[in-house]
């Protein structure tokens, strides 16, 4: 029997994960600076807190769910997304209490399940990179969240991104919109694909996000949310705008966007790359938008939220395309090569003594001879080779050798063990 993978799962193996270990790092960094905290949540939840929150007409929840019954027959789901995890851990920590102060401002990384068919950039377990602030309705803070978005991916280096931006106003103008839709549609129904013509009366707007190239020549015409919004919700997004103006972010309003999960309201947006690794056309890399009510859906008091999800496989495979240079910062500094079988108990104790010294280290474990062992250092481009025979093992010494410049100094052990920082400072700086 050979073992493989699970269909739409991946290895990330030494060679990528140093991408990975970059992105989570810079992402981590930049958090701190705009101060939201990390917070960390199940990896399984009860289905409901899925099923309440992403929409019962979502892709997510009809076709997407890993969704199981445990021994204790609990219905349980893998999370296909970050934020109803997160906003269950607000409302059942309390965290909406007076204690925190607002906007609370959080962020996730970890792994993410969704029954889709895999392809370049989509797979059932991938990976997302996400923030959530919850208690203010100011459009500002909408604006603060798409800046981070986009701060994020140019400090990763990405470059040619796209920004579209929606709004899906407030319950009132949904519902208006709601109804137009249906009225523009319905003359339709015949013509609609069946998943469509089960969304129609349910969740119109879903229709607008529908895969189909039929039901998408249908809503070509469709009438547009822009010309529904309320007053307040035309206020809002006019602020938003004009605060994405005032930090010179450039956008493109798309009035057809929706958003596969059913909690958003105002504000949506997704942010774009236009590569061929990720197939035809743009791609969405990072997407979010505000969810007022969410809180208020699982549990708690009225308290608006806004967020993003980041895919970080599409961020990698992005990265590699653009073949974003990555900091070294796993070079090897010393290489020991030991001569002879006598040396095996020194080279270990050296190695662990120059580790412990804050230097990477390494030595040979295979009993190779002292040439292959000079190859393998020079293959690892090793800064140093520690060189120690019986002979120097007689004299308690080595040999350290500055692998750029071929320069060599005979050095004590009992120096090396006490300070190696300082051997190789006044060794090679001295003269
Ligand atoms: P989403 O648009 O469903 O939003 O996912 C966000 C991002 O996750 C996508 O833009 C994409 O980069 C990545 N992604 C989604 N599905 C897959 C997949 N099957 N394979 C690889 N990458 C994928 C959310 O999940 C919301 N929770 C975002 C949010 C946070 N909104 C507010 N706060």
């Amino acid at each position: 029997m050979r073992y493989q993978r699970p269909k739409g799962t991946a290895d990330i193996l030494p060679g990528t994960s140093e991408t990975w270990q970059f992105v989570e790092a810079t992402a981590r960094d930049l958090f701190a600076r705009y101060r939201f905290g990390e917070i960390r949540t199940p990896m399984f939840e009860n289905y409901e807190v899925f099923s309440r929150t992403s929409g019962d007409t979502s892709d997510i929840v009809t076709k997407e769910m890993y969704d199981f019954k445990d021994k204790g027959d609990r219905h349980l789901s893998l999370r296909p997304e970050g934020t109803a995890g997160v906003v269950r851990a607000f409302v059942e920590n309390k965290l909406y209490g007076p204690e925190t102060t607002k906007p609370y401002k959080v962020y996730y990384m970890g792994p993410m399940f969704r029954y889709e068919r895999p392809q370049s950039g989509r797979q059932r377990e991938f990976h997302q990179i996400g923030v959530e602030a919850f208690g203010s309705d100011a459009p500002e803070l909408d604006v603060e969240v798409i800046a981070l978005g986009m701060n994020l991916l140019t400090k990763l280096g990405l470059k040619h991104l796209r920004l579209a931006l929606n709004t899906l106003g407030d319950k009132a103008s949904r519902d208006a919109y709601r109804q137009a839709l249906i009225d523009f549609l319905e003359p339709h129904f015949d013509e609609l694909s069946e998943d469509s013509q089960v969304r129609l009366h349910k969740n119109p707007l879903r229709v607008l996000d529908s895969k189909d190239a039929h039901d998408q020549e249908i809503v070509a015409d469709a009438p547009s949310i822009l010309d529904y919004l309320t007053p307040e919700a035309q206020e809002h997004f006019t602020k938003v705008k004009a605060s994405l103006d005032a930090l010179g972010i450039a956008y493109d309003v798309d009035a057809t966007m929706v958003r596969g999960l059913d909690y958003y309201n105002h504000t949506i947006f997704e942010i774009m790359a236009d590569s061929p690794a990720l197939g035809e056309g743009y791609t969405t890399v990072l997407a979010g938008g505000r969810y007022n009510g969410l809180v208020e859906e699982l549990g708690g008091p009225e308290m608006p939220g806004v967020g993003f999800g980041m895919g970080v496989e599409r961020l990698v495979i992005l990265m590699q395309a653009e073949k974003i240079a990555l900091p070294d910062d796993n070079a090897l500094d010393v290489y020991i090569v030991g001569i002879g079988d006598e040396t095996s108990l020194e080279t270990l104790k050296l190695v662990q003594a120059i580790r412990q010294a804050g230097l990477t280290a390494d030595r040979d474990y295979l009993g190779r001879k002292p040439k292959a062992q000079f190859k393998t250092a020079n293959r690892l481009d090793a800064t140093y080779t520690l060189t120690i025979g019986d002979q120097e093992l007689a004299d308690q010494t080595a040999n350290l050798k500055n692998m750029a410049t071929g320069e060599q100094i005979s050095v004590p052990l009992a120096d090396i063990y006490q300070d190696f920082q300082k051997v190789v400072t006044d060794g090679f700086t001295a003269k």
